[in-house]
């Protein structure tokens, strides 16, 4: 039976990126009756310092957003990710799997070390490893993700296949990453080549779960757009990043194609697509950032949701991680 992990990392808040891309095929996914796992990576948020009171309320609006978008904790199993240790202990034998050369060549990490890559966290190198296990501590097969996480996900297979080969075992499945839909890559509303962001400094370049329709609103009539109008064919939007972006966002929320978006709005000038985005932005997002308010108001409740979710994890990672310090070697005597 497939089995589906996901996760976000709780180091700011959510955008539009992270529901299009991830959060909106979570639920897809949960409702097509597969069984879903989905985590807060707390472990992950730390590779870059996270302020200790910020991340437990992050943490918890990461879940009041799970929630409120659909995902169900009955039928799926949401938790924060330093509650199941597996998560930890797989981590470490894969740093010992992984090969170094492997790990200087993931862009994220070249992207957020920048120059200065000295002065960078062993952890925030070490990242991809753990991603791995997240996955395969789960015998995961299939993995929901935006287009930024593809490269991880080889090096999750690679890690998997390099550990069955060493230890000379059948141990860990291939993963499958999926990235499907119209948003795989939201990008920036002030710069169409740039990936929308929590980390990017200007708010003005992403739309927030937590912003309220008026901002919601505004965002999406300033972002940047050029002079033409909308083309009549998806063809006419190459060169046209910022243009392309709209029409992506418009057709992820409306769960229609590019190019019905495009069928629909052709000749459009701006003036008219962006009202038409921002209300459908508005009656999509509304809804979920009412609930998400909602729940935030009982952080015990949230936490007692995540803390049966991490009692349902562990009954299914605990067995295997026990499984992969057998195959490795560790004496294990209580
Ligand atoms: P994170 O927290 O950066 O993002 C969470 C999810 O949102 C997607 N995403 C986007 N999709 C489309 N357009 C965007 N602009 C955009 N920005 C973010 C990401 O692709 C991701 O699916 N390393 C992961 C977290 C992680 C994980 C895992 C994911 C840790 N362990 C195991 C899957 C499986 C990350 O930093 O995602």
């Amino acid at each position: 039976r497939p089995r589906i992990f996901s996760g976000i990392q709780p180091s700011g808040g959510l955008t539009l990126g992270n529901y299009l891309g991830a959060l909106k095929r979570f639920v897809e996914k949960q409702d097509e009756g597969i069984e879903t796992i989905y985590c807060l990576v707390d472990m992950h948020a730390i590779t870059v310092w996270q302020d200790p009171d910020k991340l437990r309320q992050q943490t918890r609006e990461g879940a009041a957003a799970f929630i409120a978008a659909g995902i169900d904790p009955a039928r799926s199993i949401l938790f924060n990710q330093s509650q199941v240790t597996a998560h930890a202990e797989l981590g470490w034998i894969f740093n010992c799997v992984a090969r170094m050369g492997w790990m200087s060549r993931m862009t994220q990490f070249k992207d957020k070390a920048g120059k200065n890559s000295e002065n960078v966290s062993l952890g925030l190198f070490a990242y991809p490893a753990l991603m791995a296990a997240d996955i395969l501590a789960y015998h995961a097969t299939m993995v929901p993700v935006g287009e930024d996480q593809k490269q991880h996900l080889e090096l999750t297979r690679d890690i998997a296949i390099k550990f069955n080969n060493d230890f000379g075992v059948d141990f860990f499945p291939v993963v499958k990453p999926i990235i499907e839909g119209a948003a795989t890559r939201v990008m920036s509303l002030r710069d169409g080549t740039k990936k929308m962001s929590k980390s990017d400094p200007s708010d003005q370049s992403r739309i927030n779960l937590t912003d309220d329709a008026d901002t919601i609103s505004k965002k999406i009539r300033k972002a940047k757009t050029d002079p033409e109008p909308l083309p009549d064919t998806l063809e006419g939007l190459k060169d046209r990043p910022e243009a392309r972006n709209l029409v992506n966002i418009y057709a992820a929320l409306a769960g229609h194609s590019a190019e019905q978006v495009i069928a629909d709005f052709a000749g459009a000038q701006f003036g008219t697509f962006k009202p038409a985005l921002a209300d459908l932005a508005v009656a999509k997002l509304e809804p979920i950032t009412t609930e998400m308010n909602r729940l935030m108001k009982d952080p015990a409740e949230i936490d007692r949701i995540l803390g049966e979710g991490a009692d349902r994890a562990e009954a299914i990672a605990r067995p295997i991680v026990d499984q992969v310090y057998d195959i490795v070697g560790m004496i294990r005597s209580r």
